[in-house]
């Protein structure tokens, strides 16, 4: 059997790790973000509008995979607002008291941020509507048929929201941001970028030819990019290497398990399952899950978009199915076990 790391580089987990290099590493300004053009652009042009009206910024909806970038870009958004950013998630918000306290302490034009928005309780959701629309935040008071509504004005605020599954976000809720921007996977020379930019704060050094290799399994997202060049970092540490060449990062990436394309040992076992077990598919989520021992959510969030973008994956209504370029590569792989 294959060598099978345990750590998993593309877990969608935060890693202990993560915060602290989250934390220096994450773009403070809309020119330190990389990438995002049309998205940056945009959003430069209505946040200056606002600021010289001295209004609070339109409603702002990101939607995209896990690592692209919409928590940084809540934080960017209030600091160029000149605001604090005040943060919650869909989970967190359980009680109706909990997002009216929330609301009812916001400063005027301040921001909130609502991490995973798909996840928001329905009873809050309809708390959220007068909120966005009107700045009025309705309590009923009392039950049954003595129960009233009180409505209290709020200020004026800027709900930032953001999720990785926007079709499970109802439609009325959506309709109510001003602006909904997707976030799309990077472009190489982007990731470069970003690599360069968090190679030079953590004073790590690496040759050009490096760069492009880290970035080439980076799986196009600036998260994965972050954690790999930590990971060389250590790596040539404990080697006692200086500057990283091209045959170090080789050896770490064996010893991560991840290959040439970016891919983990977990989609690996996604396309040979998808292919071995139900001869390509068409095969359902569920079973598909099930086949390799993961979780559904897991699978459709953090493995199947780059499965998808890679080309290797489609999904269609009887489910999923593997691609001529999936065999190829499964194919590929077993070429080059065979040779070792
Ligand atoms: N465009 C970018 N330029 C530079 N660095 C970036 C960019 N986007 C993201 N990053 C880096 O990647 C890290 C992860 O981004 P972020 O936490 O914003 O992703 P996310 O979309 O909120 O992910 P999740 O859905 O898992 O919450 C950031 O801490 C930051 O260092
Ligand atoms: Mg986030």
């Amino acid at each position: 059997m294959a060598f099978e790391p345990k750590e998993n580089i593309i877990s969608r987990e935060e890693l202990p790790e993560d915060q602290v290099v989250d934390f220096t590493l994450r773009p403070q300004t809309l020119d330190e973000f990389v990438g995002q053009e049309k998205l940056k652009a945009g959003l430069k042009i209505f946040i200056e509008a606002a600021r010289q009206r001295g209004e609070a910024l339109e409603h702002v909806l990101f939607q995209g995979s896990h690592g692209l970038g919409k928590t940084t870009l809540s934080h960017i958004i209030a600091r160029e607002m000149g605001v604090n950013l005040q943060i919650t998630s869909g989970p967190a918000l359980e009680r109706a008291g909990d997002l009216a306290a929330i609301l009812t302490s916001l400063p005027e034009g301040g921001v909130l941020f609502i991490d995973e928005l798909h996840r928001l309780p329905r009873n809050i959701e309809e708390i959220l509507y007068p909120a966005m629309e009107e700045c009025a935040l309705d309590i009923v008071v009392g039950k049954g048929p003595s129960a009233k509504t009180l409505r209290l004005d709020i200020p004026h605020f800027t709900l930032v929201g953001a999720t990785t599954k926007p079709s499970l976000i109802s439609p009325p809720l959506r309709d109510r941001f001003g602006m909904t921007y997707r976030l799309n996977f990077y472009e190489i020379p982007e990731i470069e970028n970003i690599i360069k930019r968090s190679a030079k704060i953590l004073e790590i050094e690496l040759k050009a030819d490096t760069i492009t290799e880290l970035a080439k399994r980076s799986r196009f997202t600036p998260r994965i990019a972050n954690r790999l060049l930590k990971r060389v970092r250590d790596f040539a540490q404990i080697k006692k290497e200086k500057i990283i060449k091209t045959s170090l990062l080789g050896q770490l990436l064996e010893l991560l398990g991840v290959d040439e394309l970016g891919l983990s040992f977990v989609d690996r076992e996604i396309i040979s399952s998808l292919i071995q077990k139900f001869s390509g598919g068409p095969v359902g989520l569920k079973t598909l899950a099930a086949s390799i021992g993961e979780d559904v959510a897991s699978l459709e969030e953090i493995y199947e978009p780059y499965l998808i973008r890679l080309g290797f994956l489609n999904r269609t209504s009887r489910g999923r199915v593997a691609t001529s370029l999936a065999y190829q590569h499964l194919e590929n792989n077993k070429k080059d076990l065979n040779e070792k």
